[in-house]
């Protein structure tokens, strides 16, 4: 079994269908999504109907996703942050939003692996794991061997009971009796100084876990970006990948 995990695909049209076909070369049996699949650049409805339409094993709901999903007030937002969350509501149908707000927070699939957004210790106050102290908290409420979580954008392997692969990992093979948290990294805004998009693999019965990145047409995500008056940060992050 060949599980495709990613995550953090925030409407940018172009890096999820080239991770997909990427994931389709690689011969993957399932899909699991880590949220996020809306906000900041300019294809939300399409991206939302491809994910739907490939029906993940898994998927929970992002940030992003409860913004879209919700008429909640935005409290804390700058301005321009909030105009994107304004723009990607009206671009949803009624029934797509819906379908985002109703998404859960986390899940376990099997006996062995368990998918959250943000973190497992308060996952609907979308806080950071960024590093092993704050990866300590969520890994009290992780019952499984295996956790895949988003929202950093930073592919990163932290095993509570030993090192910290960071971003440039390859792949990590799962020692018996260790836990592990696993960031896919983002589809589409990735944050880790890597512009490609990046997803992982996931082998269970080899304990493997296989991290990829994969080029995209950034200019054309840029252009949509600009084309749809949203912020012209979203546009240049893009391309510095951070
Ligand atoms: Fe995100």
């Amino acid at each position: 079994m060949k599980y495709a995990i990613f995550g953090d695909i925030h409407a940018n049209l172009e890096a999820l269908t080239a991770v997909l076909s990427e994931a389709e070369r690689l011969e993957v049996d399932k899909y699991i999504c880590t949220g996020d699949i809306v906000g900041y650049n300019a294809d939300p409805r399409e991206c939302v109907k491809i994910i739907r339409d490939l029906q993940p094993e898994v998927i929970v709901r992002g940030n992003h996703d409860d913004y879209a999903g919700t008429d909640i007030s935005l409290p804390g937002f700058n301005p321009q942050a909030a105009n994107v969350v304004f723009w990607t509501r009206n671009q949803l149908s009624a029934e797509d939003r819906q379908w985002l707000r109703e998404l859960p927070l986390n899940r376990t699939t099997g006996s062995s692996t368990t998918i959250v957004h943000a973190t497992l210790d308060t996952p609907g106050r979308w806080g950071y794991v960024f590093d092993k102290f704050s990866a300590t908290a969520s890994f009290n409420y992780q019952f499984t061997p295996v956790c895949f979580f988003g929202h950093t954008h930073t592919p990163v392997v932290f095993d509570k009971f030993g090192s910290t692969k960071n971003g440039d990992f390859k792949e990590a093979i799962f020692e018996p009796g260790h836990k592990y948290m696993i960031n896919a990294g983002s589809v589409g805004q990735p944050r880790d100084g890597d512009n490609r998009a990046a997803f992982v693999t996931y082998e269970p019965e080899k304990k493997k876990v296989s991290l990829h990145r994969v080029e995209y047409d950034i200019a054309i995500a840029q252009e949509k970006i600009r084309k749809s008056n949203l912020p012209e940060r979203c546009a240049e992050r893009l391309a510095r990948g951070h």
